[in-house]
């Protein structure tokens, strides 16, 4: 069963509480944060401080996805804010190993992430340093877009790798993620799915997380 992680960026902004206790209430098993800094991606979301703020609402494991260049300015700033794992974009910095280092040694579980235009070839040396691997099934910057599923055969050479060398990352997938489009990433051998607009935008968002768990079982 993949594990889903709503996205809070399809949430309502100002009801950030009521709309993140009402996911962990419908079985989320964790929280995804997308931070948008408009440079790397064209559009902007916030910062470290509405994280800070969000911690004690929630006891959700904390998935926060910087799309952000150059991050290792603020990996300080997120893992003191409380995040549980730290997303970095390898396209997003000429230092992604060391990147990946400052946040392990911030005590905070370690991501690397793909854009669509980047093949899983230039991740390979960064396997060993990973909890977990974020292949994008669309191009960040916005919610509700249309999943792309050439990023499926990546997933299937990350479970290769993972298989030939032992490591034990998790695999998410992001971006237009469904009921319908998670079960041929689920038999890639994807282990985390977010969804934001498949969740929040459900009439029943308890319903949509369970279509998602009961479709990969
Ligand atoms: C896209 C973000 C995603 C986004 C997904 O840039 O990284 O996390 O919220 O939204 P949906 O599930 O609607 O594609
Ligand atoms: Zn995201």
């Amino acid at each position: 069963m993949i594990k889903v992680a709503p996205s809070i960026l399809s949430a309502n902004f100002v009801n950030f509480e009521r709309d993140i206790k009402m996911v962990e209430k419908s079985g989320a098993d964790l929280l995804h944060v997308d931070v948008m800094d408009g440079q790397f991606v064209p559009n902007m979301s916030f910062g470290w401080t509405t994280l800070a703020a969000i911690r004690p609402i929630t006891n959700l494991f904390l998935d926060v996805h910087l799309m952000v260049q150059n991050p290792e300015r603020y990996i300080d700033q997120f893992a003191k804010a409380g995040a549980d794992l730290i997303g970095v974009h390898v396209e997003a910095t000429q230092h992604i190993h060391r990147a990946l280092q400052m946040i392990r040694n911030a005590g905070v579980k370690a991501e690397v992430v793909i854009n669509p235009g980047t093949p899983v070839s230039q991740i390979e040396p960064l396997l060993p340093f990973v909890d977990q691997v974020l292949v994008m099934t669309v191009n960040p910057g916005f919610g509700g877009q249309k999943f792309l599923p050439e990023m499926i055969s990546k997933i299937q050479a990350l479970t290769d790798l993972k298989k030939a060398n032992d490591y034990d990352f998790e695999i998410e997938i992001d971006g237009g993620v469904n009921d319908k489009t998670v079960v041929d990433c689920y038999k890639a051998g994807a282990t985390v799915a977010v969804a934001g607009s498949f969740v929040y935008g459900a009439e029943n968002p308890a319903a949509a997380i369970e279509s998602m768990h009961n479709a990969t079982r």
